[in-house]
């Protein structure tokens, strides 16, 4: 968590690779493995997943055809996922996020509204598995059900072997949602931890005060 422009996006970003990051100094460590120099599509291969805060339009590619190539690119070249098995999996997990099965074949995002470009994050993580998934605020401008189906579809996720760095601004996520650890990012620091009381706390005294305490 952390006010507007603290760097949140930015981290996660930088954590994926995006080309407009440069990392000038400190280093990215995944599983012991430094990963700062490498390209996006090797870190999305070593598990790293990011949702983004606006999900981009993808005009002329249909989603199953975006997941099935998403999917493919994480599997050894040698042994792709039959077709079948493909769309059994996405029938199933579109069905469990509550996505009409007509959204396969339509366009990634193009005309989505708001809440379901939100839940297409949800259905590419929940297709590409990944170990570790940064969610930019996928809770964003949610509807309460939505927000229900997205925090079923993130807790689905949560287990040992997973990490979930999620960004939001809203306590009531932490309805279905239970952190291990809260941290409080500030003008591109982290300036405090915790745990799920840190965020009832800045509800109600907003960040300003933690700022002051920090200094
Ligand atoms: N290409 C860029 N060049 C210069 N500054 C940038 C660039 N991209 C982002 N910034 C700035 O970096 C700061 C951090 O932005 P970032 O999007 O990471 O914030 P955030 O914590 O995600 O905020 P929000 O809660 O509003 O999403 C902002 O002041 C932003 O304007
Ligand atoms: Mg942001």
């Amino acid at each position: 968590m952390g006010p507007n422009g603290a760097g949140k996006s930015s981290l996660g970003y930088a954590l994926l690779g995006h080309p407009n990051y440069k990392v000038t100094s400190g280093k990215i460590i995944y599983k012991g493995e430094d990963v700062t120099r490498l390209p996006v599509n090797e870190r999305a291969r070593k598990g790293l997943f990011l949702s983004f805060q606006y999900p981009s339009e993808v005009p002329g590619v249909s989603m199953a055809n975006f997941l099935r190539t998403a999917v493919n690119a994480r599997r050894d070249k040698k042994s792709p996922m039959p077709v079948a098995d493909f769309v059994k999996q996405l029938k199933e997990t579109m069905k469990t996020l509550k996505i009409d099965e007509s959204f396969m074949h339509r366009y990634l995002n193009e005309g989505f509204s708001g809440g379901e470009k939100k839940r297409a994050e949800i259905l590419q993580m929940a297709m590409l598995r990944p170990e570790m998934a940064i969610l930019d605020e996928t809770d964003s401008g949610l509807d309460v059900d939505s927000l229900k189906v997205v925090a079923e579809g993130i807790n689905r996720l949560m287990n040992p072997e997973t990490g979930v760095l999620l960004i939001t601004h809203y306590q009531r996520i932490l309805n279905y949602i239970k952190p291990n650890k809260v941290y409080i990012m500030m003008d591109g620091k982290i300036v405090k931890s915790g745990g799920a009381e840190l965020v009832h706390q800045i509800e109600s005294t907003g960040y300003e005060s933690i700022k002051a305490v920090a200094q």
